[in-house]
């Protein structure tokens, strides 16, 4: 038996993850639900690693149409769940999990397409085809970015990172047109670029600030941070002030959302001024 459909279905969802009072999934979600006129809730639910497997498939039982797993649960839920989806297989992690009518749990990751569509969102005449793509960082989220640039069309993407091994793992694993750089080598290699991503923890509130000069970055270069907090990084204020075009990271956060939203409910919900505001809102300033 599954969650009864129709009117007085009560629709639940949720975040998992460990810690996970930080998450702001829930606000997005919820913001969703009470625009769509859906009776329901999406909750944040603390879950350590080792419980994952059991909290997982009491889902079906539960009438949870499924979640959204954050950090350390991503890649540890891609030997649970029934099937994964080509972008959490080719990401290497699930940030969303959607139960079956017949309670089969399927491992997706919308990751890439949130950056992909923030990019677009923020930039709607980009062409991706036009030139080299800069990223760094080889972390999770760089893994995501990449996925989603491959797709989109990149031609080259230059991936550089302070363990260069880690870069170097991306560059096999992804496939022609992914060139691993090191990290001494972050700024030559903005020369000639159309896109540069920052996916690393560098600029974040509480972190120390990335270290790059962007002398030799093109002025119709398009720079995005994935960084949200806060939203505008030292980086994007640096490169607004040479004239290049800016991708804040609340983007990425809102955009990531939509097609979760979508699998469970069957309504692809928008991202209005007035979430990205109240979003915004509840960041630290
Ligand atoms: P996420 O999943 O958010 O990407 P992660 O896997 O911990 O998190 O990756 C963090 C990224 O930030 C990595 O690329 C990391 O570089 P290393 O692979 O060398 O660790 C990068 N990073 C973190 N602190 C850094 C620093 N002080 N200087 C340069 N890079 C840093």
């Amino acid at each position: 038996m599954s969650a009864p459909a129709g009117p007085d279905r009560f629709h639940l969802a949720g975040v998992m993850g460990f810690p996970i009072a930080h998450s702001r999934s829930p606000l997005i979600h919820n913001h969703w639900m009470e625009e769509y006129g859906l009776k329901g809730a999406y909750v944040p639910v603390a879950v350590p690693p080792e419980n994952l497997e059991r909290a997982l498939r009491a889902l079906h039982p539960l009438g949870f149409a499924g979640v959204n797993l954050t950090v350390p649960l991503k890649t540890a839920a891609m030997r649970i769940v029934d099937r994964l989806d080509p972008a959490a297989l080719g990401i290497g992690a699930a940030n969303t999990i959607v139960v079956d009518q017949d309670g089969t749990l399927e491992g997706r990751n919308t990751d890439a397409f949130g950056f992909v569509a923030s990019l677009r969102e923020a930039q709607p005449e980009l062409d991706l085809s036009r030139g080299p793509a800069v990223v760094l960082g080889a972390g999770g989220a760089a893994r995501a970015v990449i996925y989603g640039l491959k797709e989109a069309g990149v031609p080259e993407i230059r991936v550089t990172n302070r363990t260069v091994p880690r870069a170097q793992e991306l560059a096999s694993e992804f496939g022609p047109g992914v060139v691993a750089h090191s990290w001494e080598e972050r700024e030559e290699s903005l020369r000639g670029a159309a896109l540069l991503v920052q996916t690393t923890s560098l600029g974040m509130q509480g972190h120390a600030p990335l270290d790059l000069r962007l002398d030799a970055l093109p002025a119709d270069a398009i720079v995005c941070d994935i960084v949200y907090a806060p939203r505008r990084t030292p980086l994007l204020h640096a490169a607004a002030a040479r004239g290049n075009r800016v991708v804040e990271g609340l983007g990425m956060l809102l955009h990531q959302a939509r097609p979760a939203f979508a699998a469970w409910f069957g309504v692809m919900p928008d991202v209005t001024l007035g979430l990205r505001t109240r979003l915004d809102e509840s960041l630290p300033r």
